[in-house]
């Protein structure tokens, strides 16, 4: 018990707290623009509210604002729990909270009001950019500041996804942030061309490898084996997975830009990477899925492990499915159509939202002192509104991609075009429809989530000293067989 009071929890509720409210955010945002795609009136003709300039916040809300927050309460969580020591600085940790609010208000404003570098996943201005630096950098000092006092020898791998995703971010949000600014919410691109196009989806998939990847795969590695109460399936193929993961994600980047400018070799060379890219996904997958050997019954009544291992078949899935997208062919149906919208979203809502809402049900009652959720049928009924919703969103994403995919590509006997334009967003309006309920269901998940959240932190509980104090760690031997550290890991506190 004194042990957990040494830890510095208040960050990780704040950040945690900052999750449902972004996430609800955010996809109140999604469900609006999902809505101005199937009736454009919803646009309202305020230029502040139309499609182009919502899109952006949409992205940045859910991408950063609620995966952000998710990760970086987790990783503070985390990283103490596994080092058995208190966060480096209090001080730094609370400017994180604050900076990182800021940044997410300021982006709130901007966007809407039209301010941007017009880089997808970059949009923000430079002054933003360079507060986000401040910020990470500062995120970077915490998490690595505390990873230097451990108390214990072992890094546990959670840590070193965390750690990679912090670097990695560093090194992309910086390269591809290289601007040359106008007036203060103006700037140009320091490249240009297609050298500006490389760098940008350099950045641009390596934003989805290593923040909507690493980090959570971070949350898995911890989150899955607490509340399965079992120790990951295999330490030894977890480090392999991680150093195959993070050199295979950097060369994959062209595969958005397949048919362009850009140099074929580049293209094809994107596309082997992209291809050698499931074999580390599924190897990660597998390992999380496998970690329930033996606790697979406790998914009949577990609703917290029902979100965490839905979650990896989703991430199973997406990663399969990108590899066959950045097959050049596949390609040429599947750009601009929304079949990428399916696939971004199946990875966005089945992976990234489940492990979020998985561990955060996890985590939330341990940081107000409670045994549990106020309501464990409502994580039920909010995995099935969730997950029907998913079904809803890229089953229609889906079919009207590959409806688009076919019906641009259609030509008459004397080589015209068989469709116009407008006809085939005529076939796609009753898909966007679908899609439209589809993301109410989630979002209705998510409001229901917020609902329990608030009443577990409301309702008044003795605390539950088991949760609360840490098992003993034993230190596990720094260069002990992979055998060995796996049962050592299986002591994660
Ligand atoms: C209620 C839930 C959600 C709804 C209704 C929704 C809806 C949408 C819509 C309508 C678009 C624009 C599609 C287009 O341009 O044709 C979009 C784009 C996008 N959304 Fe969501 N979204 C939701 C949740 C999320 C979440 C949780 C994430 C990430 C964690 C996410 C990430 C993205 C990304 C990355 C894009 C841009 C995709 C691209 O450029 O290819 N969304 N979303
Ligand atoms: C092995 C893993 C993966 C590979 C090889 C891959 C590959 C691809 C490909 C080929 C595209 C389409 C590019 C285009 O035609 O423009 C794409 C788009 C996208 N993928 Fe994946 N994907 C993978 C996993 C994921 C996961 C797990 C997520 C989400 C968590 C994700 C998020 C996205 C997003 C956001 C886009 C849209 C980018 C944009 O145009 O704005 N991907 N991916």
């Amino acid at each position: 018990m004194e042990k957990a009071l040494n830890y510095n929890y208040r960050v990780v509720k704040q950040f945690s707290i900052a999750t449902i409210v972004w996430g609800v955010v955010g996809m109140t945002v999604g469900l609006l623009i999902a809505a101005q795609l199937a009736w454009p009136m919803m646009n309202f003709d305020i230029p502040w509210l139309t499609f182009g300039r919502l899109r952006p916040l949409h992205t940045n809300a859910v991408i950063f604002a609620f995966g952000g927050s998710a990760l970086m309460a987790t990783s503070y969580y985390v990283v103490q729990r596994t080092c058995q020591v208190r966060l480096f600085s209090d001080g730094l940790a609370a400017f994180t909270f604050w900076g990182w609010q800021l940044v997410i208000v300021l982006a709130a404003i901007t966007l809407p009001m039209g301010y941007t570098r017009g880089k997808e996943y970059a949009e923000l201005e430079w002054p933003i950019t360079i507060l986000l630096a401040v910020v990470w950098v500062a995120y970077a000092v915490v998490f690595f500041g505390t990873l230097a006092k451990r108390k214990v020898s072992h890094i546990y791998v959670a840590n070193w996804f965390y750690g990679a995703f912090i670097i990695a971010v560093a090194l992309l949000h910086v390269v591809n942030g290289m601007s040359m600014p106008a007036t203060l919410t103006k700037s140009y691109s320091a490249y240009s061309g297609v050298q500006d196009a490389m760098i940008q989806w350099w950045y641009g998939h390596n934003a989805v490898g290593f923040f909507l990847t690493a980090g959570f795969l971070g949350m898995m590695y911890y989150f899955i084996p607490k509340q399965a109460e079992r120790p990951v399936y295999s330490y030894r193929l977890s480090i392999v997975h991680f150093w195959a993961l993070i050199f295979t994600y950097m060369w994959a980047g062209p595969h958005h830009l397949h048919y362009t400018a850009l140099p074929d070799w580049t293209q094809s060379l994107g596309m082997v990477f992209s291809l050698i890219l499931l074999a580390p996904s599924w190897g990660g997958m597998i390992n999380g899925m496998m970690t329930l050997s033996g606790a697979w019954h406790k998914l009949r009544t577990d609703p917290i492990l029902k979100f965490l291992v839905v979650s990896l078949s989703f991430y199973g899935m997406a990663t399969f499915e990108g590899p066959m997208m950045a097959i050049k062919t596949v390609n040429a149906l599947s750009h601009y159509t929304d079949w990428g919208i399916a696939h971004v979203h199946s990875g966005a809502l089945g992976w990234v939202g489940f492990i979020t809402m998985g561990s955060m049900y996890y985590l939330i009652p341990r940081l107000v002192g409670k045994q549990q959720m106020w309501s464990v049928k409502m994580i039920e009924l909010h995995f099935w509104m969730a997950t029907i919703g998913i079904v809803l969103y890229i089953a229609a994403m889906w079919i009207a991609g590959v409806m688009q995919g076919l019906m641009w590509r259609a030509v008459n006997a004397d080589g015209t075009l068989t469709y116009a334009f407008v006809e085939v967003v005529k076939a796609t309006y009753p898909y966007y429809v679908i899609r439209f309920f589809g993301g109410l269901l989630y979002l209705s998940g998510m409001l229901l989530m917020a609902f329990n959240v608030f009443k577990t932190m409301r309702y008044s509980f003795p605390v539950d000293t088991r949760i609360a104090t840490p098992r003993v760690h034993p230190a596990a031997p720094q260069l002990a067989p992979a055998a060995k550290i796996g049962a050592e890991a299986a002591q994660i506190t």
